[in-house]
C-alpha cells in the first residue's frame, strides 16, 4: 500500500510532467493581456452598414482592430470582394475566426493575427473597422493618425472619437455608426 508521501510525491512528478512534457498536446496560446473591450459581436446587419458607410469595394484592405469572432474581415472578404486583417487578442477567437473564414470559404481573402491592436502594423489599410470602448477609441486615435495613410476611411459603431469630427454619421439599430477620413499630413 502506497504512504500518503509517495502519493503526494507521485501527483508533483505528474503535475510537472504535464506541465513541461513535450508532445503532450500542442500548448494553449497564451492570451497577450487582459483585453480592453468585453467580446460582444456587432449584428451582421451593422458589420453591412459599416462597410457600405465606408464605400469597401474589391480594392481594399479592410483591418477591424478587436475582430471577435472574425465576422467583420470575413463579410468584407465575401461581400464586398475586399481583403480582411483582424487583430484578436483573444486566441480562441482567433481559432474560431479562421474556422468561420474556412467555413466561409473566404480563408485566402482573410487573415486573423493574435495580437494587441495597440501594437500591431496596420499601415496597409484602406478602410479600419472598429467596435470598441469611447476611452479605447480615445487612446487608439493617435495611433490612426500617425500610422494610416491620408484618406483612409475608418469606422466605428457606437462610439465616437471626442473632438475629431466625423465625415458621416448614419444611424443604426441601437446606436450610430461614425465615418472618418485621415487628413492629408501637415507639410514639415
Ligand atoms: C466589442 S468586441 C467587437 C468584435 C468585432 N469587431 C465585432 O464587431 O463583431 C471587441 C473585441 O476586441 C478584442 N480586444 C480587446 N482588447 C484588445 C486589444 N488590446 N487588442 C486586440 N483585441 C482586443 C476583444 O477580445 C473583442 O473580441
Amino acid at each position: 500500500m502506497m504512504r500518503f508521501s509517495d502519493v503526494l510525491a507521485l501527483a508533483l512528478a505528474l503535475t510537472v510532467a504535464g506541465c513541461t512534457a513535450p508532445g503532450a498536446g500542442a500548448p494553449a496560446a497564451q492570451t497577450l493581456r487582459e483585453p480592453d473591450v468585453r467580446y460582444e459581436p456587432t449584428p451582421m446587419p451593422v458589420v453591412r452598414q459599416m462597410l457600405r458607410l465606408a464605400e469597401v469595394g474589391p480594392g481594399d484592405v479592410v483591418y477591424d482592430l478587436g475582430s471577435g469572432d472574425g465576422r467583420i474581415p470575413i463579410a468584407a472578404a465575401r461581400e464586398f470582394g475586399a481583403r480582411g486583417v483582424g487583430i484578436e487578442i483573444d486566441p480562441e477567437l482567433v481559432r474560431r475566426s479562421e474556422a468561420n473564414a474556412r467555413e466561409a470559404g473566404v480563408a485566402d481573402q482573410v487573415v486573423f493575427r493574435h495580437a494587441d491592436l495597440f501594437e500591431a502594423e496596420i499601415g496597409e489599410a484602406s478602410v479600419v473597422t472598429l467596435f470598441l470602448y469611447p476611452d479605447v477609441n480615445l487612446r487608439l486615435r493617435p495611433k490612426l493618425l500617425a500610422e494610416l495613410a491620408p484618406g483612409t476611411r475608418v469606422v466605428s459603431y457606437w462610439h465616437d472619437m471626442g473632438d475629431w469630427k466625423p465625415e458621416k454619421i448614419d444611424s443604426a439599430r441601437r446606436a450610430a455608426i461614425y465615418l472618418w477620413r485621415i487628413p492629408p499630413r501637415a507639410a514639415e
